[in-house]
């Protein structure tokens, strides 16, 4: 029998999750889900069409906010509340316009009213003055929102080449040439790739990679090389967990992205264009991390077509993406992932794979799958591909 619907009880619950959310956090992922679904089940047409019509405001505000530092100084006053004419004078926006932003901010709880033009810092004021969030802010709001606006466009005109990024931002280049020349969204992006996986699990812990790939090496074995590798982080995670590790290390990318590399003298940069034919050859693995969910599937083709002359019957390829189940899951599609798949359309033309089009992918270039091993709850997996036999 359905449990007996009690509103009173509900609405004490809720007002006891929110004052001691701790006490709850055990079961926090199904009651943020199921808090989510009551909301919508509980509004009405207004609530529905108001909760689309300013989805883009959080984004927004928070950007706006981050920019002037508003977040920071509430932080910094700790439970002091700050007035709205003192936020007017340090950020330099017109006191009206601010009190409008504020307002807005409260509605989203990145700032408290605690009395009438009085804020101060929440929560989530404390969580968007990190680093990470200032960095993810920008990325978002200069480098996507402009290609999620270009969606609709874009797929109604599928025979216009160019992605909803290019679209959007009247850009001539893709997003990542269009960051050589964009140098604060640039480092933002780069920096908010890093930190963002930083305090996860990642394919070293699952794949030891001395034993399995580096066994009877020389020094002038090519031992791994990381193609796309940007700023070089997976070949320092690699010495770092194997320094007596045979070989050479290879980082290839583009030569603007190679100067800003992190690599010591230890790891070779090799300017490299992934679409012609890999000039290191026999190498015991290369690797690509977070470069296929960039890429459609037939330049995909392209790149592993430039990679098959290099292999050698040792070689693996190894890559490092999201590989997201055939089924899913029972209780529904995670937002977060799904989220990422429709980005990396309007980024790039491209998606977040499942399995099976992995497995059809790399089929098709005359190679195949050994082993996918993954390391966290969002798919994060090692796929381990070779020729075929
Ligand atoms: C999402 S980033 C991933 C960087 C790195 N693999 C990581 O996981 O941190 C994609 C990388 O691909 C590089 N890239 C894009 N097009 C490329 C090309 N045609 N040849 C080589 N690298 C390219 C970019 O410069 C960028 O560093």
């Amino acid at each position: 029998m359905d449990p007996i619907a009690n509103p009173d009880l509900l609405i004490q619950q809720l007002k006891a999750l929110i004052a001691n959310p701790e006490v709850f956090s055990t079961q926090g992922t199904e009651i943020i889900q199921l808090s989510r679904q009551a909301a919508v089940a509980l509004e009405g047409p207004f609530e529905t069409f108001q909760r689309l019509a300013y989805s883009a405001l959080p984004l927004v505000s928070a950007r706006v906010a981050q920019e002037h530092n508003i977040f920071q100084t509430l932080v910094e006053n700790k439970d002091e509340p700050t007035s709205v004419a003192v936020l007017a004078e340090k950020t330099n926006i017109n006191p009206v316009v601010l009190d409008i932003l504020l307002d807005y901010l409260s509605t989203q709880f990145m700032v408290e009213e605690v009395s009438p033009q009085h804020y101060k810092a929440t929560k989530l004021s404390n969580i968007l003055v990190a680093p990470l969030f200032i960095d993810g802010v920008l990325h978002f709001h200069d480098n996507c929102l402009p290609a999620f606006n270009a969606l609709n466009y874009s797929l109604a005109h599928p025979t216009d080449p160019r992605t909803p990024f290019e679209i959007g931002h009247d850009s001539p280049v893709d997003f990542y040439t269009y960051l050589e020349s964009h140098p604060i969204q640039g480092a933002a992006f780069h920096r908010f790739m890093e930190a963002q996986f930083a305090s996860l699990p990642t394919w070293l812990d699952v794949l030891p990679f001395d034993s399995e790939y580096a066994a009877s090496t020389t020094p002038e074995t090519p031992t791994f090389v990381d193609v796309g590798g940007g700023n070089g982080q997976q070949c320092v995670a690699l010495q770092k967990k194997y320094p007596a590790l045979q070989g050479r290390i290879i980082l290839q990318d583009r030569p603007a992205i190679l100067e800003k590399a992190i690599t010591p003298d230890s790891v070779e940069r090799m300017p490299y264009d992934y679409l012609v034919e890999q000039p290191v050859k026999g190498a015991r693995a290369y690797y690509f991390r977070q470069i296929f969910h960039n890429n459609n599937d037939e330049t995909c083709h392209l790149i592993l077509a430039a990679h098959l002359p290099a292999l050698s019957p040792s070689s693996v390829i190894l890559i490092d993406d999201k590989v997201l189940p055939d089924a899913k899951p029972a209780t529904g599609s995670v937002e977060y992932t799904a989220g990422l798949s429709l980005a990396m359309k309007a980024m790039f033309n491209a998606l977040e794979r499942r399995e099976g089009q992995w497995r059809t992918l790399l089929a098709d270039a005359g190679l195949e799958i050994r082993e996918i091993r993954r390391y966290t709850d969002f798919g994060d997996s090692i796929i381990v591909a070779g020729r075929k036999a």
